[in-house]
């Protein structure tokens, strides 16, 4: 093990946060499980859990509209969830937090009512080669209605951004900059500040898509300056089917509703209708409210955490993964950014990654395998795919070790 291994290992108890969690807790095939496909989805604490149960126990019940005492409770748990968040990512007030059903929906949102709005024949939207299909076909859509295009900013062979590509393609006609914190694919970490202010300076408006960012880094959007900051909640250890996207209030105000419905509107008429104040403008129906309380079950698990330790550890693990790939032979890495989090791509000689996901799953490991929502880079480096353990703070430097004697007992398969 490497001394930051060691230092991180002493100064971070992995094994009381893994009590926490009781999927963690179990075998797979006949082997205590290790569970590396935190990029796809975390496993969630015994307190997330309890939030969701205990409101569908005890205050179920709808928000903002019942006149009695369970509607009351639910009403002030969903809203103090949405406080969680917007203090989370230090966003400048509550309302700049609109509720959604994950990061697909929120960039779905920002571009079919802001794009929509703004986009004309000739714009350009600019988004980088490694983004996930979720921040590419969203702007492809309105893209197409609105005679615009969707540019990529080109990766390099190591799955980097081209920061010099991006500065010239920056001109007049870009009007959306929509980027990924972290590439799911990759783990590459992308320049964010720096692309924000780029962005900002050509008169754009920046989109970041911060799914595999809120799970390893404190995220402040005031401080980013950045326009929109998008995330899920159950990348960062709350449910499924919940997000959040932060909008900085100026633009919200201007972008019309994306959903018809109850709870979006202010007075409606057959004359017309006049539409809710920020956020729930942009909620229309019954919201998803165990997810947003269990989301803000999830914020406190994090803001319980010493975050700073947590990230060392978590880039402590990658360290260790990384060193033990350097001396695996037939492992080639996919992705070799000088800043890496959450994820490790890489394809082991003469395997297909499906077959080495079914090998180590045969031995209680779980990892990713396939285009991983990118085509777009996996067709750029030649390959259909690759195999990708992820990791979240709950890993630890065994799992790593598992992993690799997996690889290795997945190779006399293969032979
Ligand atoms: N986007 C998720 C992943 O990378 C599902 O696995």
């Amino acid at each position: 093990m490497s001394e930051a291994a060691v230092q991180s290992a002493a100064s971070f108890d992995v094994a009381a946060l893994r009590a926490q969690f009781p999927a963690l807790q179990q075998e797979v095939n006949g082997q205590p499980l290790v569970y590396l496909d935190n990029a796809a989805t975390t496993h969630k604490p015994q307190r997330v859990i309890d939030a969701i149960s205990d409101f569908y126990r005890l205050d179920n019940s709808n928000v903002h509209r019942g006149a009695h005492t369970l509607s009351d409770r639910a009403t002030l748990a969903f809203e103090a969830a949405r406080q969680k968040v917007a203090a989370l990512l230090n966003a400048a007030e509550t309302a700049e937090i609109i509720w959604t059903r994950g990061t697909t929906e929120a960039i779905n949102l920002v571009a079919s009512s802001y794009g929509r709005r703004v986009l004309r024949a000739g714009d350009r939207v600019l988004v980088s080669a490694m983004e996930h299909h979720s921040n590419i076909v969203p702007w492809q859509l309105v893209a197409q209605e609105c005679g615009a295009e969707v540019v990529a900013i080109p990766v390099s062979a190591e799955g980097e951004l081209d920061m010099a590509a991006f500065r010239s393609l920056l001109d007049e006609r870009v009007k959306i900059v929509a980027v990924g914190h972290v590439s799911n694919a990759l783990g590459s970490v992308n320049p964010i500040q720096e692309i924000i202010d780029l962005g900002h300076q050509a008169g754009a408006k920046v989109l970041i898509d911060g799914a595999q960012g809120v799970p390893h880094f404190s995220v402040d959007v005031q401080a980013l300056g950045c326009d929109f900051y998008a995330f899920s909640g159950h990348k960062m250890y709350g449910p499924t089917g919940m997000g959040a996207l932060y909008g900085r209030r100026e633009l919200l105000e201007q972008m019309p509703p994306y959903h018809g419905g109850g709870e979006m509107i202010k007075t409606v008429s057959f004359a017309g209708t006049t539409f809710n104040d920020l956020p729930f403008k942009f909620e229309a129906g019954t919201p998803n409210i165990a997810g947003a309380i269990g989301l803000g079950a999830a914020v406190d698990f994090l803001q319980s955490l010493d975050r700073k330790a947590a990230a060392v550890h978590e880039a402590a693990l990658l360290a260790y993964t990384h060193e033990k790939a350097a001396n695996f032979s037939g492992l080639t890495r996919v992705g070799r950014a000088k800043q890496i989090a959450g994820a490790f791509s890489f394809l082991l000689e003469g395997s297909h990654p499906a077959d080495l996901g079914m090998l180590l799953d045969q031995q209680g490991i779980a990892v990713r395998t396939g285009d991983h929502c990118a085509q777009p880079i996996m067709k750029q480096f030649g390959i259909p795919g690759t195999a990708r353990a992820s990791f979240a703070l709950y890993n630890t430097f065994d799992d790593v070790d598992r992993l690799f004697a997996g690889l290795e007992k997945a190779k006399t398969f293969l032979m």
